[in-house]
């Protein structure tokens, strides 16, 4: 573990890695879609308050975790707070062991896509058939082997060590990345269907907002800036102690918000623009990302052809960035704490996750039990109840965890040291008390009021 203490080149090489963590399935797939489940307005004002009260400041205590420990979740936990603490470092990897098993198999689905656009831009664009994509998720041996191709992706990464290559792989993935969704956007902007779709996603009408979508909101904060696990604390351990933490965090909050933000609009406006988009959609919104987008970029965007593409593999590097940080989370802590070498802990961790992968992959229509449980409403089979379990819950949980530890037990001295400051400020003293009161309040208020039904609207 000491030789691999090494520092990011520079904070931009943070941001850059930590928003590569951040941004992914999370922005680009997840948020519009669980936005457009939950009717939109009411959900976003609730996502961008659990980003601002929650997000920022457990981002800020992640990192500053990680910097002061010179060391991964568990160990770090152990290290500052003794022996007790760990639990919170174990449930993260719990969490990301839950989180990865299905993340892999969305992120298959980015491959399917890069290929049907291939096809597409080779030939012509013949819009699928509503169906089509139920029939693709209940199609076994192509739901395990894409799956199947990420891990082994995945797990190459992480074997290699994450180092140089992530670092500078992200460099160039997140500009080009940031470049093609701003352009998705301008040209979704000039369709019919943009009134409603902003004012869908922009005007709040809480009776509309389900009680379980409060939950959602704040759960998927967690999620999309990968919070909860101590992803943040890996690699804020890798930041130099020149580095302002406020900065560094401010700085990928406002890039994954702005992705999201991005990718909710543009979908939306497609599918309020395309009179048969609901319908292909009907049955599965969770496609919206890969059903919709093709539309906009063979009928209605100039230099679609060469885009479509070029689109998907960036979704498919945006899933790796961040089921690399997932991966390394549970590895790095098997080589801590059992000492096992790299590669050991790679191909164990792997094929762990893997198995858990190939429930979920089976869980969308292909094998029965599995695709139509419901252990939580309106999310039935596996990989709904994994992501739900995962993000709602695991997350939240282990973010209290974090709070309370920065907020009661670490030390406003050693908190203060770690921030750069002499003095308490205006803005240290919000954010430890939003650390020590607003955060575990809003987090216990909200999991308590869910876990006994409560209905908000
Ligand atoms: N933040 C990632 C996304 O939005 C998912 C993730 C969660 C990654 C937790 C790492 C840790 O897609």
């Amino acid at each position: 573990m000491a030789a691999a203490r090494a520092h990011w080149g520079s904070r931009f090489g943070f941001v850059l890695a930590a928003a590569g963590s951040a941004v992914g399935l999370g922005n680009l797939w997840k948020f519009p879609y669980i936005t457009w489940e939950n009717n939109g307005g009411a959900f976003v004002i609730v996502y961008l308050v659990a980003i601002l009260v929650l997000g920022l400041p457990i981002m800020m205590a992640e990192i500053l975790i990680g910097r002061r420990a010179q060391l991964s979740a568990v160990p770090a936990f152990e290290k500052l707070g003794g022996k007790g603490w760990s639990i919170v470092g174990w449930l993260g990897v719990a969490s990301g062991t839950t989180i990865l098993s299905y993340y892999m198999v969305i992120a298959g689905w980015s491959v399917r896509s890069f290929y049907q656009c291939l096809v597409w831009s080779f030939t012509s664009y013949t819009p699928p058939a509503e169906g089509d994509f139920g029939a693709f998720l209940a199609n076994a041996p192509l739901q395990i082997g894409l799956t199947a191709i990420f891990s082994v992706a995945t797990a190459f990464i992480v074997y290699r060590g994450i180092g140089g290559g992530i670092e500078k792989a992200t460099k160039i993935m997140m500009p080009v990345l940031i470049i093609i969704l701003l352009y998705l956007v301008g040209t979704a902007l000039t369709l019919d269907g943009r009134d409603e779709a902003l004012s869908m996603l922009f005007t709040p009408h809480f009776d509309q907002l389900p009680a379980k979508g409060y939950l959602e909101a704040v759960g998927h904060a967690f999620f999309t800036l990968s919070l909860g696990l101590g992803a943040m604390i890996v690699y804020g351990s890798y930041i130099g102690k020149k580095e302002s933490i406020f900065g560094a965090a401010a700085w990928v909050v406002v890039l994954d918000t702005l992705f999201a933000l991005f990718a909710a609009i543009a979908m939306f406006t497609i599918i309020l623009s395309v009179p048969e988009m609901q319908d292909r959609m009907s049955g599965s919104t969770m496609g919206m990302l890969f059903i919709t987008l093709p539309d906009l970029f063979y009928t209605n965007m100039p230099g679609g052809r060469i885009l479509a593409p070029a689109f998907f593999i960036l979704v498919g590097f945006a899933a790796l960035s961040s089921t690399i940080s997932l991966g390394e989370v549970i590895t790095s802590l098997m080589i801590d704490k059992k000492g096992w070498s790299r590669p050991k802990a790679t191909i164990i961790c792997a094929g762990g996750v893997f198995v858990g992968s190939i429930l979920a992959a089976l869980s969308l229509g292909a094998v029965e039990p599995l695709s139509s449980f419901e252990l939580i409403e309106g999310k039935p089979g596996v990989l709904a109840t994994l992501d739900h379990m995962a993000a709602n819950w695991m997350l939240p949980l282990g973010g209290l965890g974090i709070t309370i530890f920065v907020g009661w037990f670490l030390g406003r001295k050693n908190a203060m040291e770690e921030l750069g400051i002499t003095k308490p400020s205006l803005p240290f003293t919000i954010w430890i008390w939003c650390l020590r009161i607003v955060a575990p309040a809003a987090i216990i208020a909200l999991l308590v009021a869910v876990a006994i039904g409560k209905d908000f609207s």
